[in-house]
């Protein structure tokens, strides 16, 4: 343990976590953690850090950039441990954006179905050629002239 109380070195806090030391390195880059240095210089890292690194894991497993994850952090208190209510804000953060996703797959995919056995990839036809195509909705022809 490190010497002061309550505070983990990098190793200890890689070994505690599961995550590589360069990863470590890596968050704390992006600013997604963050260590002090204790009397002997040496990087320390909270156990609050800990957690933030168990939230990381939770998030890139649930296929989530680390931008993302970075947005959603920015609610969370920086100088105390995360609760359980802070838990639960991100995990409904994380459980809407992961509907929304569920939801453009699911029209993708019914998309895609319009395209097998086709292979026009017509910009006036093929939605998934041109899906912004709103003014298709106007019917054929010029439309902004
Ligand atoms: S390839 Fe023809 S509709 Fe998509």
């Amino acid at each position: 343990m490190a010497q002061n109380e309550g505070l983990l070195t990098i190793g200890e806090i890689s070994q505690r976590s599961g995550v590589a030391i360069s990863a470590i390195h890596f968050y704390e880059s992006k600013n997604l953690i963050r260590s002090s240095r204790n009397a002997r210089n040496q990087r320390v890292f909270s156990r609050r850090e800990l957690r933030i690194l168990a939230f990381i894991k939770v998030a890139q497993r649930l296929g989530f950039t680390l931008e993302e994850i970075k947005d959603v952090f920015r609610d969370l208190p920086p100088n105390r441990m995360p609760t359980k209510a802070d838990w639960q804000k991100v995990s409904r953060a994380w459980d809407e954006a992961l509907k929304a996703r569920i939801e453009l797959a699911s029209k993708l995919r019914n998309q895609l179905e319009l395209c097998i056995g086709c292979g026009c990839l017509s910009m006036k036809e093929c939605p998934l050629r041109n899906p912004d195509d709103t003014l298709s909705n106007q019917g054929s022809g010029p439309h902004l002239l």
